[in-house]
């Protein structure tokens, strides 16, 4: 059994710390000399803020300690190198291999550079028109069907990056309630349509209705069963199952085992994105990233962006007991961050048993949540300034929003700014007016804030890679692995089961109260 991180001494003299540092107000710890130079670093077209977080220098020195006692260095040469990091289902997690040069791709390089280049080429035909639909329409919509980290990452992209010249729409059916597929199937010709069919299991069930009820609407609308092949692109680890629902071999692009589901936007899976932003785009997207990976791995600690989010973090939540992380993009085309960020933080830290079966005695990830900004202001903002429960912040906003509407930006950033200048400071409201307490503000609330130098592919790419770095350095600190998800299991087991029972084919083991519901 390893030792439990809580255990160890840095561990102790942090938790020591903190209770120091509570009583310190954030105010004072923000006035600290050298502070912006030592807490606020760049790389990759991004620069990380922690200067507005309840870090004094001797909690920073200690993280830092923390840090370099995990060897949070050899974690991430391993990452890379294709150790087993996946240990309960004993493979590697590559997906920094999908966005590498020639010389830090490994032996999986010529393969992954193969597909690559098969995608980009086949995303560059559809937008030029080359690629023809059965009736030698060109595409004028793609609908994009996927759930989970086959949806996610193509649909924050899309939204956040406009569209190249005579990019087709883009649309994505990844829940399985019909009535995003009536909303969609509504708005499309099939015969200027390709659907994109992504599934690393071919075996997800909502994936699996939404390809069916898009293929049989297909072909009920153009009378061809042949055509649709002209009209469909599978994704896949389970290109047999593919080809089952009559997806044609040669379009059917690769997902690789070794590569988990919600780290997947670098594969095939990112079509999408290639077909919005053109095969250029999508080059610049992971070079952004593997600018990131870079320095992750070169980087020192106290430099070093991935770790040290991942060191605030775990201060903020099992030093300070943050019960939960805020993303607030002040960004309307970074609305989608947060629902990315819940997949990959959450899906992959939330974890209550260590790689080697014991039970963790830390917390580990809290409950992650978000949204567009400046609108969450005049929602749930009141919540960060007087309510009870202590959180985590991580604001973010693009330098360059890459509009003309300057005056509109400065008021957006200009709030970015204010809202964790007030957290700090907050406001005392002293007198005798019954009012006062009503009116006073705590303060003393951190935050982290990271700027993107633009909103492009290549900062988005580095963006998605800092927060990848981050989760893995997490859990390795809290000593769990954050590539499988086993977690998830069960209730689509249960589902299929009720599933037969709700259409009357057999009765579902459940408890009496599941039954009486079934009933109404
Ligand atoms: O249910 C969780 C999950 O397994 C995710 O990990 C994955 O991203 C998603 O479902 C979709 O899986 P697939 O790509 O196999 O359809």
């Amino acid at each position: 059994m390893n030792t439990p991180v809580s255990q160890t001494a840095i561990w102790q003299q942090l938790a020591d710390h903190a209770r120091r540092v509570v009583d310190q107000p954030l105010t004072r710890i923000c006035g600290e000399r050298g502070r912006f130079e030592r807490m606020c670093h760049s790389a990759a077209g991004l620069t990380l803020d922690l200067s507005k977080q309840r870090i004094d220098h001797a909690a920073f020195a200690g993280l830092v300690e923390l840090a370099s006692r995990i060897d949070l260095g050899s974690a991430m040469q391993s990452l890379f190198a294709g150790a087993p990091v996946n240990s309960s289902e004993r493979r590697a997690a590559l997906h920094t291999a999908l966005r590498a040069e020639a010389e830090d791709g490994g032996d999986r390089h010529a393969e992954v550079l193969r597909e690559r280049e098969h995608m980009l080429s086949m995303a560059d035909d559809i937008r030029t028109g080359k690629w023809r639909g059965f009736s030698g329409k060109a595409i004028e919509d793609v609908v994009h069907i996927g759930i989970g980290g086959s949806h996610l990452g193509p649909a924050l992209m899309v939204d956040a990056l406009p569209p190249t010249w005579k990019a087709p729409r883009c649309h994505f059916l990844a829940n399985v309630d019909g009535a995003v597929a009536d909303a969609v199937l509504r708005r499309i010709n099939p015969e200027s349509t390709l659907f994109i069919i992504a599934s690393k299991s071919f075996g997800t069930i909502e994936s699996h209705v939404n390809a069916q009820t898009a293929r049989s609407w297909f072909i009920e609308r153009t009378g061809s069963i042949t055509g649709f092949s002209n009209h469909a692109v599978a994704i896949t680890s389970k290109p047999e199952a593919a080809k089952g629902i009559g997806i044609d071999p040669d379009r059917i692009l690769t997902m690789w085992d070794w590569v988990g589901g919600r780290y997947s936007v670098w594969s095939s899976v990112g079509l999408p994105i290639a077909i919005h932003l053109g095969s250029d785009g999508f080059r610049k997207f992971l070079a952004g990233a593997r600018d990131l990976d870079r320095h992750a791995l070169a980087a020192p600690i106290d430099h070093n962006l991935p770790m040290l989010m991942a060191v605030a973090g775990i201060w903020n939540y099992n030093f300070l007991g943050a019960q939960s992380h805020a993303v607030l993009p002040y960004s309307h085309r970074l609305r989608r961050l947060p629902d990315y960020l819940q997949q990959l933080e959450m899906e992959s830290n939330g974890k209550s048993v260590r790689t080697d079966g014991t039970a963790v005695d830390v917390q580990t990830v809290p409950v992650l949540w978000g949204g567009e900004e400046t609108n969450g202001q005049h929602a749930f903002h009141q919540f960060l300034h007087q309510g009870t429960r202590a959180f985590s912040i991580d604001f973010v906003a693009a330098i360059d929003p890459g509009h003309d509407f300057d005056s509109h930006h400065d008021w957006l950033l200009a709030n970015c700014l204010a809202q964790a200048e007030a957290l700090v400071r907050g406001r005392e409201v002293a007198g005798t007016d019954p009012l006062a307490p009503h009116r006073s503000m705590p303060g003393n609330r951190g935050s982290t804030t990271l700027l993107l130098d633009s909103l492009s592919p290549y900062s988005m790419g580095a963006l998605l890679a800092l927060y990848e770095h981050k989760v893995y350095c997490q859990g390795m600190i809290w000593s769990i692995n954050p590539f499988d998800q086993w977690g998830v299991e069960l209730g689509k087991t249960i589902g299929e089961s009720l599933h037969a029972s709700l259409a009357g084919q057999a009765a579902a083991e459940s408890t009496a109260v599941t039954q009486r519901l079934i009933e109404v």
